[in-house]
Order: structure tokens, then C-alpha cells, then sequence
């Protein structure tokens, strides 16, 4: 794609053809999918509806931060809350692949709800190439199963379209800027949520400590950005390990977990290097996980890993 303009008009006539009547769109409030339900908003007007659901794993202020992106764009939404049907799903779940299983199933009968309530069964994804690439789609092995990709199954009425499934991150920014989406360089953040920065099992406290030492990453990044002390990552944030260690507060040996703290540049998730973040910056974000989660989080890791060989996220 060279010109996001004439990518535009060229979506939208796709998407009219592709789309004869009602459609439902899978909005989450990244770049990615904003951009494609716009394009939906714009190609069908109000026969398109976007359905913004809260899983109850997001990160901290998403649900508040995303009306107001919604809003400022223009587009009209619908939020469904279904954060208990998320983690009754995920309960006892270990494996990471099962996880996103899950979870993809979970999205699909919400949406296929949905849809018949519309009385459709075209489902809009902000699926971009990177997604189907790495779930298998173009090579051999599937590196991860990228939640929003093969998660319909055979059994469901739910067509997909994806308007974006040929563009890779930076061509969707361009794309994004063209349809006036504010924020478009924000950082990516994976469907499946803070799912996949909980190693483990998940549950509503390892969710929330996941939830806490993430919002300190991305403030204390973007303040040390804002500093001029270091240049503006690709993709910033922690993971909460399954490996309870040992710490010590007051007189006291405690057993806590134990947070990697992830920053990278990359410029199309493809591949990506480990970024040089001051050590000043790292010992800032360590103190404030720790003293945020007192007891809970007792020893804060930095991951030093390129991709290849590591993924950008643990799971
Ligand atoms: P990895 O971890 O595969 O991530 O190096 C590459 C980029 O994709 C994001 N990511 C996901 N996005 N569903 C998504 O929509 C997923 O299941 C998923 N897994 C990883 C990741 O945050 C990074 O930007």
C-alpha cells in the first residue's frame, strides 16, 4: 500500500460489495480495529455496529479511554460488559495457546449474539497481516495463534471480513491518520489482553497485580520519553511470571511473584531488539511495582531477548 488515501476509497467500495446488509464489528480500541470500523461506519453507515467488549482484561482506564477515542472519532458503539464470562472461560487454564483458544471462542459466541440479534452474520475484524502470518497462515509452524484469527468455527454462521488483512502495522498508522483517528501512534496491545501477560493461571488478583505493574510501565515510560531520556519505544509493558520467588519486607521473608518488565523497538512486530532503557528508568519502574504491589510482586526482571529468537509478548 502507498497511499492510504486511495486505500480508503478502494476498502470501502470492498467492503459494500462484501457487505449486502447489517454487519457487526469487532471494535477493541487499538489502532487496528478502530481503523477497520471506521471504514465498516463509512462503507455502510448505520447498517454497521460496533460492538466494544469489556473482557476485564484490559488494561487499566481502557474502557473510559476507548469511549472517549470512539467518540472523538465519530463512531457510534455499543459496550458489552462481560468480564465474568472471560474468566469463567480462562479458569484453570495454564497453556498459552489454550488461553487464546478460549478467549477466541469466547469473542466468537458473544459476537455470534450479537449478530443474530442484528439478524447478520458478517463479523468486521481489524485482522492485519501480521496476525494470519504468525498463526500459521503463510509458512509451516504457527508461531502463536493470534486470537482473532481461525477463531470461527465451522460450526458458527459468523463471516469474516477484514479489510485490513493485507497491510502491516505502519501501513494501518498511515491509514488510521488519513481517517483523522487521534492517538494513532499508540502502542499495540494484544486481543487477547493481559491473558497473555499473566503466565499461568489466571484469576481476578494475578489479573489485577498484571493490571497494576503495566500501568506503571507505560506511565513511567511515557514520562522518561517526555524527559528526553530515551526515545519512544515500539511496544512497552510487563509480565506477571509463574515463578513465585522470594522477598523480604520489614524483618520479614515473604514469597511473592516476580514481573518481567518488557520494552522494544520494532517497526513491524516482525521482528524487534531489545530496547537500551536507562537504568535510572528500570529502577524507578522496580521501586514503584514493588511499593504498589507490597508483598505481591517482590522482584522486577528486565527482559534483555530479540525476537527472534523471544516473541515480543511472553505467551
Ligand atoms: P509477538 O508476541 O508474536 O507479538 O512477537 C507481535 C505483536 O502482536 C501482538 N500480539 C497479538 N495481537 N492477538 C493480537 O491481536 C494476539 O493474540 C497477539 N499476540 C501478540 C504483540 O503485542 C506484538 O505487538
Amino acid at each position: 500500500m502507498n497511499d492510504p488515501k486511495a486505500f480508503v476509497t478502494e476498502a470501502v467500495a470492498r467492503l459494500r460489495a462484501e457487505v449486502p446488509g447489517p454487519a457487526i464489528v469487532a471494535a477493541s480500541g487499538g489502532i487496528d480495529s478502530t481503523t477497520a470500523a471506521l471504514l465498516a461506519q463509512r462503507a455502510l453507515g448505520d447498517r454497521s455496529h460496533a460492538i466494544f467488549v469489556d473482557t476485564g482484561l484490559l488494561r487499566a482506564g481502557e474502557v473510559a479511554r476507548v469511549g472517549e477515542l470512539f467518540r472523538a472519532t465519530g463512531l457510534t458503539f455499543e459496550t458489552v460488559e462481560a468480564s465474568a464470562r472471560f474468566l469463567a472461560a480462562l479458569k484453570g487454564v495454564r497453556d498459552p495457546e489454550e488461553k487464546r483458544r478460549r478467549i477466541g471462542a469466547a469473542f466468537i459466541e458473544l459476537f455470534q449474539e450479537k449478530a443474530t440479534v442484528r439478524g447478520t452474520d458478517r463479523l468486521v475484524q481489524g485482522t492485519i497481516a501480521p496476525d494470519w502470518i504468525e498463526s500459521g497462515g503463510a509458512q509451516r509452524d504457527t508461531i502463536k495463534t493470534h486470537h482473532n484469527v481461525g477463531g470461527v468455527p465451522k460450526s458458527s454462521r459468523l463471516v469474516l471480513v477484514e479489510p485490513l488483512r493485507d497491510l502491516y502495522k505502519d501501513e494501518v498508522r498511515a491509514v488510521a491518520r488519513e481517517l483523522g483517528i487521534p492517538a494513532a501512534d499508540r502502542q499495540p496491545f494484544p486481543g487477547p489482553g493481559l491473558a497473555v501477560r499473566v503466565q499461568g493461571a489466571i484469576d481476578a488478583e494475578r489479573l489485577r497485580r498484571a493490571r497494576v505493574a503495566n500501568a506503571v510501565v507505560e506511565e513511567e515510560i511515557d514520562r522518561a520519553v517526555a524527559a528526553g531520556e530515551m526515545p519512544g519505544p515500539w511496544q512497552y509493558f510487563a509480565v506477571l511470571l509463574d515463578a513465585p520467588t522470594v522477598g523480604v519486607t520489614g524483618d520479614n521473608r515473604v514469597h511473592g511473584d516476580a514481573v518481567s518488565v518488557r520494552v522494544v523497538e520494532s517497526s513491524d512486530a516482525m521482528t524487534a531488539t531489545a530496547a537500551s532503557v536507562p537504568m535510572s528508568v528500570l529502577g524507578r519502574i522496580s521501586r514503584r511495582i514493588t511499593r504498589e504491589l507490597p508483598a505481591q510482586v517482590v522482584r522486577v526482571l528486565y527482559d534483555v531477548t530479540d525476537k527472534p529468537p523471544a516473541t515480543i509478548e511472553w505467551e
